[in-house]
Formats: C-alpha cells, structure tokens, sequence
C-alpha cells in the first residue's frame, strides 16, 4: 500500500509553483496548447519560468497530439530549480483521452517521489476517470528479497476544485489496487482461507457498522455440492463460501444486490489437466471475480455517507481446483445447492459448478433485486471480444444497457451477448438434470453454453452474468494494467451501483 501515488487539489490561486517537481500541460495539436491549457495556468508558468511556454511548444516538431503522447521539456526557474514540463497529448479531450493521458503521465514518473502539477483537465466530469488512472496506472507488485529502487510514490496535485472527485477516485482506485493485490498473490499462499482471512481484516479495517462478514466453511457447506466437489480437491484449505454484507441502518426497503464472484484460487484443471500446461502458470488469476466482489463491497461501504441507497450482498466463492486423490472425476454426478443434479465432464469447467451454488443460494434465501455474477469463466470469451471488453449476459435489455453504460463510463467495459437457446440441447445429460461442459453437439460458443448453465439457478431473478477471462488479465505492463491481474470490474460495479 505504500506504493499508491497520493492525489489532491487545488485552485490555481492556491497553487506555489517552486514546490513542485514537474508540471503536466495538455496539448491537442501542434498549435493548441494555450486553447486547451488553462490559460492562467499557461500565464503563471511564463512569469515563473520568464519564458513563453506556448511558444516553447509550439516549436517542438513532429507531434500530433494523440492521447498519450508526451513531451518532456526541462526548464530553469529564476531560482534556478529546474522543473520538467511535460507536454502530454489528450486527443479529443474526452473522457477516455483523459484517462490515456493519466496513464501517460502516471507511468512517466512511476516510482519516484516526484511532485507533480496536473493541469491537464478542464471538465469536472473528467477530473474522477483522470485521478482514478493516475493511480491504478502506478501499480506495481514486487516480492522481491531486496529493496525495489522504485519503491516509492509520485503525489500529484490536479488544478481545479474537484474535492470530492479526488476523494472518490481515491477509494476507487484503492479498491482496485487491492483487488490487483489479492489476484497477484501467488496460490502458495492464497488459499481459500487465505482469502476469508483477507476479507475479514478488510471489513475490520473498514469500521463500518453497516458491514458484517460470515465464512461458511466444513458441515456449513454440505449442501453446496459444486464447491464441494471443486474444493475438496485441495484439503488444506478446503474451500469457503464468504459472505459479505453491506446493509446500512435504515435500507430495508432499499434496492437488494447480490454479487457473486468465482474465487477459483488456483485452477489446474484438476483431472482433466490443463492443457497446454504453459496455460496454467496464470491461474492465480482465476479469482479474479471474488477479488472485484470484496473491493466492490468494501468500497461501497468506505463511500460513507455519500455511498449510494442499496444494501449489497457479496458472495466469494472459494475453491481451489486442484489435481489430486480427492478431487472430482469425469462422469462424476454431483447435486448442486437447491438439489439439481449435474454431470461432471470436464472437471476444467469448475467455474460454473461453484457460482452455480453461489447464485442458487442467492435465489434461494437471500431474495435479491438484482442477480450479479462475475467470472474468469472461459477462454472462449476471450476469443471472442479479446481483452478490452467483458462478456455479458442477460435477458433483461434495459438492465443490459445500464451495465453498458456503466462500462463505458467507468472504463471496464462490456458488451451485451446472446443467450441463444437453440444451444441449450447441450446442457442435456442422460443420468442428471444438466451436464455442464456442453461438447455434444458442440455449438462452439463454450462462452455462451456456459452462461445458459448458469441461467438455470437463478430463478426469475433480474440477472447479469460477466465473463471477464479477457479483460481480468493483461499480456504487458502498459496502459492502466500491469501485466498479469487487472482488477476488472471494480470499476464497472461501483459505476453501475451508485447509478441505482
Ligand atoms: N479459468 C478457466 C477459464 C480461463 C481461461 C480464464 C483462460 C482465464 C484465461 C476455466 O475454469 C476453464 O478452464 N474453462 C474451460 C471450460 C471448458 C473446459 C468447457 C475453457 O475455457 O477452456
Ligand atoms: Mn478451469
Ligand atoms: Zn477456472
């Protein structure tokens, strides 16, 4: 935690130059710096630093002005500090560019103690998105023996009167710097209990009476048969069911939402090995949906006073997928929670089994508005729509479109599938009431027949399925992600919940 860059603001009368180390000045194109910039800003640099900035950028060649791009000027001050200037195109100044520019920026100074002046938004609306990436754009996880040379934080100070945004983007941001800090944690150590016992210390270091916490664990779980039969191939620790709720005095007659995560601690395959095996070294990552789950709540809850009018229910569904003597067998039956029996195929498709639970549960006794759940749940996902977008799915179109939006707003986004019944013949198996890896007859959309298993435990409930196997993970260190556990969807179910 000592690592997250500190952010703050303050009015341009308030601002003394000679105590920062770097100055951030928005360009559009070659000419439209003194347009874009904040003119008086522009005006206090030139008499502080007794040169035309303006000038100073337009001369500089070859730009364009794309979000991102960055220019670093150094100059002396009559005082003879030298301040870098960094010059750092936002594009068409929306929202997104704003972002881009953050991560621009953030990435530039990652790791040092450097002071720097953010002059680079305007527009209220983009000061929250724009600190949020500042900070998650400085993520760093290391668990190296020896000292990181960079192991230390920039403080940025954006111009401008945006208090509550910075204090927001800050819970935010920290929500998905934690969430990145649970998915990095390697599965030697990150058991299921292990998670419990990060959910706990999370809701004690909260202080907030609206939170309470319950782990389900052992005879508690007896009637939860598909995170059983995953869990139970990793006796020490077997799996846990974690239950998070947020349910302020007063918010009885308030909007219920419950969000269920997979928390997949490590996933082999189990039986059915994971193939090719390269493919599993990222399986630390499989928890990735429990991870936004807890920061989702926690964050909530931090929110106060100004959190949104709903009671949450979270649901962390723990398990590791091991390969041993007591894990699962192809052809298995095993009878999930709420008693529909189901076919085991491939024990890879252990994700499915243990949300199944989560959601019957959910159906069953925890009578909730909305139905969330959010898993690393296919590769298919990810063939489909890459990494920069979530799968959704959902019949309900209007509760589609605000997830969307939410999506688009927040930067996690999600694109709206089809749950396409022809495919449901799939799901048929001759001994139990469902198989669930859907082979024969093989449609080929392994993400699609995945959620229409999972659409047969939650009732009639207004449900949202996120497949988030693409967006969870990062292939390189660049942009807001580091390479590996991206935190996905922090973002989007905050967005989404303070819209209720
Ligand atoms: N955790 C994986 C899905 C996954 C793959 C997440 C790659 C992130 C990156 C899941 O448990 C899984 O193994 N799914 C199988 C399902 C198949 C056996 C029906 C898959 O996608 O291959
Ligand atoms: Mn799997
Ligand atoms: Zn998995």
């Amino acid at each position: 935690m000592k690592l997250v860059p500190e952010i703050a603001c303050a009015p341009l009368g308030e601002i003394n130059l000679s105590k920062f180390d770097a100055i951030a000045l928005p360009f559009a194109k070659r000419e439209a710096l003194a347009e874009l910039g904040n003119p008086k800003l522009i005006k206090l640099l030139t008499k502080h630093f007794e040169s035309d900035i303006a000038k100073l950028f337009e001369n500089w060649p070859d730009v364009t002005g794309k979000a991102g791009e960055l220019i670093e000027v150094p100059l002396a001050s009559q005082a003879n500090k030298v301040i870098r200037l960094y010059f750092i195109g936002t594009g068409a100044q929306s929202i997104d560019d704003l972002r881009k520019a953050a991560s621009s920026l953030a990435r530039k100074v990652k790791g040092t103690k450097v002071k720097v002046l953010d002059g680079l938004v305007a527009e209220k609306s983009a000061a929250r998105p724009h600190l949020i990436s500042l900070i998650i754009s400085s993520y760093l996880w290391s668990q190296k023996s020896a000292p990181v040379k960079e192991f230390s934080a920039a403080q940025f100070t954006l111009v401008g009167n945006f208090e509550s945004e910075v204090a927001n983007a800050r819970t935010l941001a920290l929500a998905v710097w934690r969430a990145r800090d649970l998915i990095h944690t390697p599965s030697n150590i990150k058991n299921p209990q292990w998670i419990a016992e990060q959910a706990r210390s999370l809701v004690t270091k909260t202080k907030s009476p609206a939170l309470k916490v319950e782990v389900k664990r052992g005879a508690a779980l007896a009637k939860f048969g598909g995170l059983l039969a995953v869990g139970n191939s990793a006796p020490k620790s077997g799996p846990r069911l974690v239950q998070l709720s947020y349910s302020p005095k007063s918010s009885k007659n308030w909007p219920h939402v419950v969000l269920v995560g997979k928390g997949i601690t490590f996933d082999t395959g189990g039986v059915s090995l994971k193939r090719p095996y390269e493919s599993m070294v990222g399986m630390k990552s499989d928890m990735s949906g429990a991870a936004a789950v807890l920061a989702t709540v926690i964050a909530i809850a931090e929110m106060g006073k100004s959190a949104p009018k709903i009671r949450v229910t979270g649901l962390l569904m723990c398990a590791e997928n091991a390969l041993s003597s007591t894990a699962q067998r192809p052809s298995d039956v095993i009878t999930q929670y709420g008693g529909k029996t189901v076919e085991v195929i491939n024990t890879d498709a252990e994700g499915r089994l243990v949300l199944a639970d989560g959601l019957a549960y959910a159906d069953a006794k925890l009578n909730p508005d909305y139905l969330i759940d959010i898993a690393t749940l296919t590769g298919a996902a990810t063939l489909g729509l890459g990494r920069q977008y979530g799968a959704m799915y959902t019949r309900d179109i209007s509760l589609a479109q605000d997830l969307y939006n939410a999506g688009q707003k927040s930067g996690d986004r999600v694109w709206h599938m089809p749950l396409v019944d022809d495919y449901e013949i799939a799901l048929a198996s001759e001994v139990a009431d469902l198989n669930h890896t859907a082979e024969k007859p093989d449609f080929n959309g392994g993400s699609i027949t995945a959620a229409l298993f999972l659409e047969q435990f939650v009732g009639e409930r207004r449900w949202i399925h996120l497949d988030i196997a693409g967006p969870g993970r990062s292939e390189s260190d660049s942009g807001e992600n580091p390479k590996g556990g991206t935190g996905f969807g922090v973002r989007l179910l905050t967005e989404w919940l303070t819209s209720l």
